[in-house]
């Protein structure tokens, strides 16, 4: 993959810019691998095109390393190392920035989880967290991006990831205007209407800082088409819907979507390694006749609550799987500095709480909630379940899917959400359900138990394949591709020796 990119991409020096960094220090020294699927799949991009790293300080102990070895240093990438740029802003402007605007409002957007009706309430506390926490974080990324950009030996490919960034685009071209300048959005782009939620200072920020870009990329085909309406919309701006551009300030700018996804080899030797097995022998103590399975960060996007709710019909309705069955809630608490997630992390406990009590006894208990990081523990519960409940409300991707897909052992069933952008590639292969509708999940959970061996054994074999042709690599030589096609049109050409 390495010799792929250097060979097609010659004479650009690559920068990854995002929120989080790739790596945590540890308190004992060292580095751990920052949380999230996002991470692992940029560790990968960064890697293949040796990539320098910019990222924000977010943690006390990040915060300490800064000050100790100043804000450049080298870290862990694969089998190499990179060059991690911090950006350090107040802790005042990075809770502005990361706690008020890019979650909840931003996120909340993003995954149309406001209830309108009632929020959100767009006051002066947002206003001022937009401007000195959102809009002064991303100019401090674009001065360090630009300042690294500066030192590179040949022309700067910018690669700048995810919602907390969106003004870093703009910002850069400024600067460093021959630049090749890409956004990922990793999550869901909702409907023109929707984005009317925010006032429309903050709106047309948002898309004329993306817009600064070059390619634009998202996860599904309908991202891409809702915001090619949204630039046409709330902007006014000229799209062309077949070329899937927008044009601006006389530059075209291209929207595309890669579905991201995972590293076939690397998450395949994990679920084969002597780690995941020592696990799966203690999950043999425990395993019900039938195991459901659920892995998420506690988000209320990902509907975990209505999840259990769905369980309860399905014990309702077969109470003869009462001491048969378990669903293992694997949990990652998120975001716990922001006070709706902290409350979402309190339902999921009372409710799964409420379930316990109301049908658990005789040594059952029919939740079985765990918190905790452990890739090791995710794949065991990978690897060994009959259920996979996917079920958000909207999500960009959802890698969970996709690694379930591919190193599940027992021929399980996926329940996927039809707003998971997973769904575009695994819809043939899974059991589909609207996430709102728990009767329905109900159904397709017990439809998942039940199901024949021989339809288990082809939907599995047909997700596998899916994740296998559609893997990380696949994710990245798109991106390069397209870039390498840009590169050689002549309005670039021109840009690039101006
Ligand atoms: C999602 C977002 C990422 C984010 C990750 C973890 O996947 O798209 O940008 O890094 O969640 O969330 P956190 O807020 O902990 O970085």
């Amino acid at each position: 993959m390495r010799n792929y990119v250097t060979r097609t991409l010659p004479h650009s020096s690559a920068v990854v810019v995002s929120n989080r960094a790739p790596h945590e220090p540890r308190p004992e020294g060292g580095f751990a691998r920052g949380a999230g699927g996002v991470v692992t799949a940029l560790l990968t991009l960064a890697e293949v095109t040796s990539a320098d790293w910019v990222s924000c300080v977010r943690t006390e102990a990040e915060r300490n390393m800064v000050e100790q070895r100043g804000e450049t240093i080298v870290a862990p990438l694969g089998r190499s190392t990179t060059k991690l740029h911090y950006v350090n802003p107040t802790r005042e402007q990075y809770h502005m920035y990361y706690s008020v605007i890019a979650n909840p409002v931003l996120w909340f957007i993003q995954h149309y989880l406001w209830n309108l009706a009632q929020e959100p309430n767009v006051d002066s506390e947002i206003h001022t967290a937009w401007a000195d926490g959102y809009v002064e974080v991303n100019r401090q990324v674009a001065r360090r991006v630009v300042e690294v950009g500066h030192q590179l030996p040949e022309r700067p490919l910018i690669m700048v990831h995810d919602y907390q960034l969106y003004l870093v685009p703009k910002m850069v071209r400024r600067e460093l205007p021959g630049a090749i300048i890409t956004h990922f959005v990793h999550i869901p782009w909702p409907t023109p209407q929707y984005w009317k939620v925010l006032p429309r200072h903050m709106r047309d920020a948002i898309l004329e800082g993306l817009l600064g870009c070059d390619i634009v990329g998202f996860q599904s085909s309908l991202d891409v088409r809702n915001f090619l309406m949204t630039c046409d919309e709330n902007a006014g701006l000229a799209v062309d819907d077949k070329e899937r551009a927008v044009l601006i300030d006389g530059r075209v700018v291209y929207a595309r979507h890669y579905p991201i996804s995972i590293e076939v080899a690397a998450t395949t030797r994990l679920a084969f390694s002597h780690s995941v097995l020592v696990e799966e022998r203690k999950l043999r103590e425990w395993r019900p006749e039938h195991l459901i399975v659920r892995i998420d960060r506690t988000d209320p996007s990902k509907n975990i609550v209505r999840g259990f709710l769905a369980y309860e019909k399905l014990l309702d309705h077969h109470p003869e799987l009462k001491g048969h069955v378990q669903f293992w809630a694997f949990l990652q608490p998120s975001r716990q500095d922001v006070a709706v997630y902290r409350d979402y992390l309190r339902l999921i406990r009372s409710t799964a709480h409420r379930i316990n009590r109301r049908y658990g006894g005789g040594g059952w208990s029919p939740i079985r909630l765990d918190f905790g990081e452990s890739v090791r523990k995710a794949m065991a519960a990978l690897r060994n379940f009959d259920v996979l409940l996917v079920n958000p409300v909207y999500d960009g991707l959802n890698l969970v899917s996709k690694e379930g897909a591919l190193v599940n052992r027992n021929n399980g069933v996926i329940v996927l959400s039809e707003n998971a952008g997973a769904y575009e590639e695994l819809h043939p292969h899974v059991l589909s359900v609207n996430p709102f509708d728990i009767e329905a999940t109900a159904d397709a959970i017990y439809r998942g138990l039940v199901m024949g061996a021989e339809e288990k054994r082809r939907r599995n074999e047909g997700a596998r394949d899916v994740v296998r042709t559609n893997d990380i690599s696949r994710w990245i030589s798109r991106q390069v591709q397209d870039i390498r096609d840009l590169v050689g049109t002549p309005g670039m050409r021109a840009r690039m020796s101006s």
